[in-house]
């Protein structure tokens, strides 16, 4: 099953993404995990995206559509895959697209997790992740069961860097300036389905497992 995850930054994406691995049993592809794995290696792409996601804005899309290129023919996609935060700009759709085409497979789904932009920066300011596995928890909505330590890999949390008040503004422009014109993309295609992502963590998982079956 090949299905990507839609939404705003603090949507939902990388929370429900975990539940969907372990249903599954498919890897997550989060451009922005990759990037700051990139960030982190002191790689020449990952100071080069460094800009960018300091200041909210989108990276290139070559930069992107190159990293998901070498990404989707990893033995691991075999069976299916859960693209988080990719795409997100027409061309990157595009260039999806004519990726998956030559590679014969397509998209089954795209979820889009509709939260409105007022409960953004509450999730995003109140967000702790795990630098190990990616894993996101939220100081109240969804804490660890141990307080800062990784329910998953018992890493130590930390808080993102693009995670501050300013930053989420920018974020939530390239989001309706450059991702948001995806969701007619997708809906013309006939793969979108909406979910209402205001609801609890756990009914959200709920709602997403109902639509995939
Ligand atoms: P990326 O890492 O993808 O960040 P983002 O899109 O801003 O999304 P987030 O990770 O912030 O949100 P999420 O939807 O995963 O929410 P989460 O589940 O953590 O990208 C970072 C940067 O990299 C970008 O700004 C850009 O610069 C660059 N980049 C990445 N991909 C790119 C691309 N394709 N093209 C160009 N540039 C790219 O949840 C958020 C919080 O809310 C958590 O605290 C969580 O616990 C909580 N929460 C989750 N669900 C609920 C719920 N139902 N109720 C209450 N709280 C909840
Ligand atoms: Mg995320």
């Amino acid at each position: 099953m090949n299905i990507m995850l839609f939404g705003a930054p603090g949507a939902g994406k990388g929370t429900q993404a975990k539940f969907l691995i372990e249903k599954y049993d498919i890897p997550q592809i989060s451009t922005g995990d990759i990037l700051r794995a990139a960030i982190k290696a002191g790689t020449v792409m990952g100071l080069e995206a460094k800009k960018f996601m300091d200041e909210g804005k989108l990276v290139p899309d070559s930069t992107i559509i190159g990293i998901i290129k070498d990404r989707l023919t990893e033995k691991d996609c075999t069976d299916g895959f859960i693209l988080d935060g990719f795409p997100r700009t027409i061309p990157q759709a595009e260039a999806l697209e004519k990726l998956m085409k030559g590679m014969k497979i397509s998209l089954d789904r795209v979820i889009s997790l509709n939260v409105p932009d007022d409960l953004i920066v509450d999730r995003i300011t109140g967000r702790r992740v795990c630098p190990k596995c990616g894993a996101s928890f939220h100081v109240e909505f969804n804490s660890p069961k141990v307080t800062d330590i990784c329910d998953y890999c018992g890493g130590t949390l930390i808080i993102r860097k693009d995670d501050t008040a300013e930053t989420v503004v920018n974020r939530l422009a390239s989001y309706h300036a450059q991702t948001a014109p995806l969701f007619d993309f997708y809906s013309d295609r006939g793969i979108m389905v909406e979910v209402d992502g205001t609801k609890n963590v756990l009914e959200v998982k709920e709602d997403i497992f109902k639509i995939l079956g």
